[in-house]
């Protein structure tokens, strides 16, 4: 690496896979640790049309790509041009992670492990709580998993679309060979009868510009909740955290989510490195001020 700090021709190169991707925070976080820690990488954003899956895997394969990310909508559309998926792909069914291998890329999903660390730097456990899953979406796939394998007593997946909430319920318990989850309408949170929830929204709900809704309205449904997690981080303090907050809950939002799946790749890719925390923190002010912008 030199001083303007300019990749060599021997970095190694990265990047993310979606459609968009302009509006990615990945090229900032990757590089910024790659030149917090003076290492020889570069992370570039990849628009990929929708039929040009294949083609992107096996020409990043050809570029000697080190591995890339893959974003929205092709989680799942990069699945088969996998030469192995690690266990967290197979259980959540997507990959966002890719890793060069001697013979081929191996699929990672880092999404549940970034929920887990934030969850765990905010004091919230899993183990044996009962949990409510708000939307069955991509990003529900990956929450769902992770209750499930750190021992949830139970979740109740709410659903604008209940078919969508009982597939992802029905192939959860088939996959753990438990039967934890259950699915539920979201107009009925009503029924639901504790008030210890650990509540993860990954619906689009609140996200900007539809920064003041939430989705149930009614106060009542967040004094069932005692901590929750948004995965949506436009705005900073959603709609939803703020009705949790206000019924006396804890409310996190989903940025260290972002932060913490892009770490884990980034260790992924950079085997023996590890990010240290001050550094973590420092792109974390980076990206609120991206945000902002
Ligand atoms: P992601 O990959 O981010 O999870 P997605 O797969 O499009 O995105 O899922 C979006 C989730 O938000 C879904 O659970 C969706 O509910 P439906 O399955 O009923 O579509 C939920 N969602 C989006 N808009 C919503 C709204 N206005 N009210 C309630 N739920 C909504």
């Amino acid at each position: 690496m030199n001083e303007e700090w300019l990749p060599s021709g021997r970095a190694r190169v990265c990047g993310v896979i979606g459609n968009p991707v302009g509006h990615s925070l990945s090229p900032l976080m990757h590089n910024f640790y790659a030149r917090a820690l003076g290492l020889d990488f570069m992370y570039v954003p990849c628009p990929v049309d929708n039929h040009r899956v294949e083609d992107a895997v096996k020409g990043a394969w050809a570029l000697g790509f080190a591995g890339l990310n893959v974003t929205v909508p092709h989680k799942q559309r990069v699945m088969p041009f996998m030469r192995e998926l690690d266990d967290s792909a197979a259980g959540i069914g997507a990959v966002n992670t890719l890793v060069r291998m001697e013979d081929g890329y191996k699929g990672y999903n880092t999404d549940a492990a970034g929920l887990l660390r934030l969850m765990t730097e905010h004091g919230i456990s899993i183990g044996g709580r009962h949990c409510l899953l708000l939307g069955a979406g991509g990003a529900a796939k990956a929450a769902a998993y992770l209750l499930m394998k750190e021992g949830a007593a139970s979740i109740t997946v709410l659903n604008r679309t209940l078919p969508r909430a009982q597939a992802l319920a029905e192939e959860m318990n088939r996959r753990f060979g438990k039967e934890t989850m259950q699915a539920a309408a979201l107009a009925d949170w009503t029924r639901l009868e504790r008030d210890d929830y650990l509540a993860v929204q990954t619906t689009s709900v609140g996200m900007y510009p539809d920064t003041d809704r939430a989705p149930v309205e009614d106060p009542a449904f967040y004094r069932k909740i005692a901590a929750a997690v948004d995965a949506v981080y436009t705005p900073a303090r959603t709609r939803f955290m703020e009705y949790t907050e206000q019924a006396g809950g804890q409310a996190v939002n989903g940025l260290d989510m972002l932060i913490y799946q892009g770490v884990a790749a980034f260790e992924l890719w950079n085997p023996g490195i590890r990010v240290p925390d001050e550094i973590i923190a420092q792109s974390r002010q980076k990206m609120i001020r991206a945000l902002e912008r």
